[in-house]
C-alpha cells in the first residue's frame, strides 16, 4: 500500500474492535457486541474496512435481506409442518452502517466502500440496495443522492428513537444496481 491511498480489507475477529470504534465515533447508532460478532459469523453480512495511508479510517456493513416479502404462505406452512428451515431468497442488500472518521472525509474513502459493496451486491445476483438515513443528516442525504440513491416518499417515524435524537425519524434511500 503506498501512502495517501485508500485500500480495503476484510473485517475479521482481529479488527472487530477497530470497526466498532469507527462506528462509535461516527454514528448515532450503538450496536451490541453480538452485532459485531455476526459480521464475521453470518454469511448474510457483508462488511469491509477502509485504510487511508495504512490507517483504519472507515467501515461499511451490509446485510442481505428479503425486501419484497413474497414468500407464499403455503411454503411457510409447509416448512413449519415439515420442521425444515425456509430458504429465504435475498433480493436486496441493506446498508446497516457506513462511516468514515471525520478527519478523513472527502478523500474518497466512503466512495470506495460504497463501490465495493455495490460490486459485492451484484456478485450475489442481488440488484437493490436500501438504507435508512436520519432526517437531519443533511450531509449523508446529499452524499447518497450524489451517488445515485433515490429518496423514498415514506418517512419512518421514530426509527432513531432508541438513540434519543431530538428528531428520531428516518428517510429510506434505494438504488438499483
Ligand atoms: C457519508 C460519508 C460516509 C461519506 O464518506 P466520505 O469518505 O467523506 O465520502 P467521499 O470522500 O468518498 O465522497 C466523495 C464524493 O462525494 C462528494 N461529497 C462529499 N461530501 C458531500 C456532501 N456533503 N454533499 C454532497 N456531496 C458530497 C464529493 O464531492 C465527492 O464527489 P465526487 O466523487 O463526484 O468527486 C461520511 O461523510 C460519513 O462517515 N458521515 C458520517 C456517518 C454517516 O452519516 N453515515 C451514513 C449514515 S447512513
Amino acid at each position: 500500500m503506498t501512502r495517501s491511498t485508500v485500500a480495503l480489507d476484510d473485517v475479521t475477529v482481529n479488527n472487530l474492535g477497530t470497526f466498532k470504534i469507527i462506528n462509535e465515533v461516527c454514528l448515532p447508532t450503538t450496536y451490541p457486541d453480538s452485532w459485531y460478532e455476526n459480521s464475521v459469523k453470518l454469511p448474510s453480512e457483508v462488511s469491509q474496512l477502509a485504510f487511508y495511508s495504512e490507517l483504519p479510517v472507515g467501515a461499511i456493513q451490509g446485510k442481505l435481506i428479503n425486501l419484497s416479502h413474497k414468500i407464499p404462505s403455503f411454503e411457510v406452512a409447509t416448512s413449519i409442518l415439515m420442521n425444515t428451515k425456509l430458504k429465504i431468497v435475498h433480493d436486496a442488500l441493506y446498508i446497516e452502517s457506513l462511516a468514515v472518521l471525520p478527519a478523513y472525509r472527502g478523500k474518497g474513502v466512503g466512495s470506495k466502500l460504497l463501490e465495493w459493496i455495490i460490486e459485492q451486491t451484484k456478485e450475489r445476483f442481488v440488484h437493490e440496495i436500501a438504507l435508512h438515513v436520519h432526517v437531519d443528516n443533511k450531509e449523508a442525504i446529499e452524499w447518497y443522492k450524489k451517488k445515485g440513491f433515490q429518496q423514498q416518499e415514506e418517512v419512518v417515524k421514530d426509527y432513531y428513537k432508541q438513540q434519543e435524537l431530538p428528531n428520531p425519524d428516518a428517510y429510506i434511500f434505494k438504488m438499483t444496481v
